[in-house]
């Protein structure tokens, strides 16, 4: 596959295209991940392919020495400020990156997680910034259509995962005179980091079967007259060809993936990181409540292990704090901080950058349940393309360690 192939041999292979704004992109979104696992390489990488890439805003100083070295020493109330400065000039780099790679092909999209402190300034940044789409998920972006108004093109993706959400979410953006572009729906018995269930006890419910869910809000798109207008994205544990025609199907435009893109060559994270998600087996993988409220899928690494040992003794002593441990606020309601008994008792800002950095002691790696493409190899965004859309990828194409720490 070369870089403008990749479409046809999608439909070469029995693949519905995207046609997205009258653009034929590939069915293949690559999902947003932080902290810095999916920034401007791998977005500008997957887009080059005419495929979307989306680059995560949250913390994405963390990639940038510069920026890190002048707000991580910072404490005080004074450092909000200064860190929130620091992340909105790295988006803006990661934007810029992502464009140059992709040379003008594919969608440049930046996930945005509502339950951010700085979930306004990420969206406005992205949208000054020039991202196609804006990805929005970890709660309701029922403002998303205000905060956007004055980028009539950008393109407004929420993330969700059932058909009431679905419901809900579109009823109140009709009030505002904008629909949803595209929908991403993610299974939370499939996908990785935070999921769209209240509680880890309803990761499993049938009602998030994408045999359901998609059924269910295409049948809600019809009586609403919306079917042609508002195309479904599905996300969560696909690997091969097969499962994104059974996904176009069910009526899925594309599909999203996570796991598979963190782990390829041009993954914005450390080699290690990559190492652990691709290493892991199925037993190795643990639901737990983070310090958003919300359930999440991660690696039982030694970190999480004991913290999941301790994690009943902590809820019990949780309690407000005078502030945050990196004087940072990157939650709006977080469960430290704020000394919610039912919630994660940890620094997430803190595990996720140790994670990125490669440190597998202390670092809090997400991951999706599924199984990997290319097993516990780590192989370029190009065979990861190839085998989706079911061209022959050969088997053994092992590089050497030092070559993908420099990729
Ligand atoms: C390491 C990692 C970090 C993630 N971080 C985010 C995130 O910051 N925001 C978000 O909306 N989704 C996040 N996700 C979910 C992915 O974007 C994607 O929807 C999901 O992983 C798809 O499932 P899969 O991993 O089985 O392909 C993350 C997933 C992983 C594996």
């Amino acid at each position: 596959m070369d870089k403008s192939s990749a479409t046809e041999l999608a439909r070469a292979a029995g693949l519905n295209l995207w046609n997205f704004r009258g653009r034929p992109l590939l069915p293949v979104v690559q999902g947003g991940m932080g902290v810095g696992i999916s920034a401007g390489r791998l977005a500008g990488t997957v887009a080059s392919f005419d495929g979307v890439g989306t680059i995560s805003s949250v913390d994405l100083r963390r990639l940038h020495p510069d920026l890190m070295e002048a707000t991580c020493e910072l404490e005080g109330p004074a450092a909000k400020a200064q860190i929130d400065a620091a992340n909105k000039e790295a988006l803006h780099r990661e934007i810029r990156r992502a464009r140059e790679l992709a040379g003008g092909r594919g969608l440049i999209a930046v996930n945005v997680m509502r339950a951010l402190d700085q979930y306004e300034t990420y969206v406005r940044q992205a949208l000054e910034s020039g991202a196609d789409a804006l990805v929005v998920g970890a709660g309701l972006p029922l403002d998303l259509p205000e905060l956007a108004k004055d980028f009539p093109k950008a393109t407004l993706v929420p993330i969700l995962s059932d058909a009431r959400g679905v419901q809900l979410l579109v009823r109140k953006w009709e009030k505002k005179g904008r629909l949803p572009d595209a929908i991403v729906i993610e299974h939370p018995r499939l996908a990785g980091g935070h999921l769209g269930a209240a509680k880890v006890a309803d990761l499993k419910d049938p009602r998030f079967d994408f045999e359901v869910v998609l059924p269910e809000v295409r049948e809600f798109f019809r009586k609403s007259g919306y079917e042609k207008d508002i195309p479904l994205i599905a996300a969560g544990g696909i690997s091969c060809r097969e499962d994104i025609q059974r996904l176009q199907g069910l009526g899925a435009a594309a599909v999203q993936l996570g796991t598979a893109f963190a782990v390829s060559c041009e993954s914005d994270a450390s080699l290690a990181f990559k190492q652990v998600l691709a290493g892991a087996r199925p037993e190795d993988l643990v639901e737990f409540t983070s310090v958003a409220g919300l359930p999440a899928r991660a690696v039982r690494t030694p970190w999480l292990d004991k913290y999941l040992r301790l994690q009943e003794r902590m809820q019990k002593a949780a309690h407000q704090k005078p502030h945050c441990t990196m004087w940072f606020d990157c939650l709006t309601k977080c469960g430290l901080r704020d000394g919610h008994a039912d919630w994660g008792q940890f620094c997430i800002d803190k595990v996720l950058g140790y994670a990125l950095a490669g440190d597998v002691r202390k670092g809090l790696f997400f991951r999706g349940a599924g199984r990997l493409p290319f097993g516990t190899q780590i192989r370029p965004v190009q065979d990861l393309l190839n085998h989706l859309v079911g061209h022959l990828v050969p088997p053994t194409v092992a590089v050497p360690a030092a070559e993908l720490q420099e990729a």
